[in-house]
């Protein structure tokens, strides 16, 4: 059994932001290793608000994570703890007067919660958002370790990020499924993926998924060139043409496609591959169809390569936390996983290298990006 460098008794675990696929695996593995140290483990209902809104909860704000509560959930997607992006400490959303929202700091407050509750320390496993977060309560003296999570892979200091693998996984079999429909019927499929303001998912899974366009958010598209793409195949004798479509893309000199606007600013993206269906519609002539994945990609079993990240992100943490390690993310740098300053981490979005071999490899190939 391992033996702890440091005093510690109690660690928390805290899951924020959108969902991913790993996120069970990482909790398993961060609550037996903590565990085999002889240390206690409690997961933070829904990001914070287990600790910011305890009364919401009927069992409690904190649930205490036991080696019964975590068997059995590597592979299950989703996190049994609850996670939300709409709880940040920072900017915490209440009532204000006449039915308005406003925004609160309840950092201080939370940072008391966690002393109240004698918790040493907490994992904090999310996206960009939450490395911000927990590197803002670090600097307020938190005990804290990061462990990176999102299927958007758009986290700087990680090579990857787990989720991804199983989110890109489901749309190049999404994509495999739709080839055979679009070929039978000589149309167009236009299919929109996540990945906020990068095009990882799009671009890995059009590649691995044979589609014929991707439109990514790090290279503004022209319809005309994308319309002409689709007639050079059709000259070719493809009658039918696969265009993924990363929902962050934009048109030259357009922006992209926002549903709406969250409390916090956060803009929640969506529509850009109804555009593109409608407008390459009327440009090629060809019937044209549109699938939008969405929060399809968020859920399911992780792969084998997510859940064993996700085992060894948290596995990880619990091991930095050991050693007394403080305000540093965990992050993958094949073969190894290494630690990183939270602050560097959270500095900007990894968004996809224009001239990276994949990017290379799809344009070699005759992919169009629409440029
Ligand atoms: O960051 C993960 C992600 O799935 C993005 O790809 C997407 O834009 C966003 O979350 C949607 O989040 P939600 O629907 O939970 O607000």
């Amino acid at each position: 059994m391992p033996t702890s460098e440091v005093n510690i008794k109690r660690i928390a675990i805290s899951t924020g932001g959108g969902d991913a696929p790993g996120l069970n695996a990482v909790i398993r593995a961060a609550v037996l290793s903590a565990i085999n140290r002889g240390w206690e483990v409690y997961g933070i209902r829904d990001g914070y608000n287990g600790l910011l809104m305890p009364e919401q909860y009927v069992e409690g704000g904190l649930i205490r994570l036991t080696r019964e509560r975590v068997r059995g959930i590597t592979h299950l997607g989703g996190t049994i703890i609850g996670t939300t992006n709409r709880g940040n400490p920072l900017k915490y959303p209440i009532k204000g007067p006449e039915d308005t929202i406003i925004e609160i700091d309840r950092s201080d407050e939370l940072i008391r919660a966690f002393r109240l509750h004698q918790i040493d320390a907490l994992i904090s496993v999310g996206g960009d958002g939450s490395m911000y977060i927990a590197n803002e309560l670090a600097k307020k003296g938190l005990w804290v370790v990061g462990v990176p999570k999102t299927i958007d892979n758009d986290l700087e200091k990680t090579v990857i990020t787990f989720g991804f693998d199983t989110a890109c996984s489901f749309t190049v079999e999404c994509l495999d499924r739709l080839h055979t429909t679009a070929a039978s019927h000589n149309r167009i499929i236009v299919m929109e993926v996540m990945g906020r303001y990068a095009g990882w998912i799009a671009l890995e899974s059009g590649l691995a998924g044979s589609a014929d366009v991707i439109l990514i958010p790090e290279i503004p598209y022209d319809l005309d060139k994308v319309a002409q793409k689709v007639r050079d195949r059709e000259e070719r004798g493809s009658l039918f043409s696969i265009v993924v479509v990363a929902e962050g893309a934009k048109p030259k000199g357009g922006a992209v496609s926002v549903i709406s606007r969250e409390t916090g600013g956060a803009e929640r993206l969506g529509g850009c591959g109804e555009k593109v269906a409608e407008e390459l519609q009327e440009l090629t002539g060809k019937e044209t169809r549109l699938v939008v994945l969405g929060h399809l990609l968020r859920g399911g079993s992780p792969t084998r390569f997510d859940r064993l990240i996700a085992l060894r992100f948290g596995a990880a943490a619990v091991r930095a936390i050991a050693e007394g390690q403080k305000g540093i993310m965990v992050a993958l740098d094949p073969p190894t996983v290494k630690y990183v300053p939270l602050e560097a981490a959270t500095k900007r979005l990894k968004t996809v290298p224009l001239n990276s071999d994949i990017m290379l490899t799809a344009r070699d190939m005759g992919i169009s990006f629409g440029d």
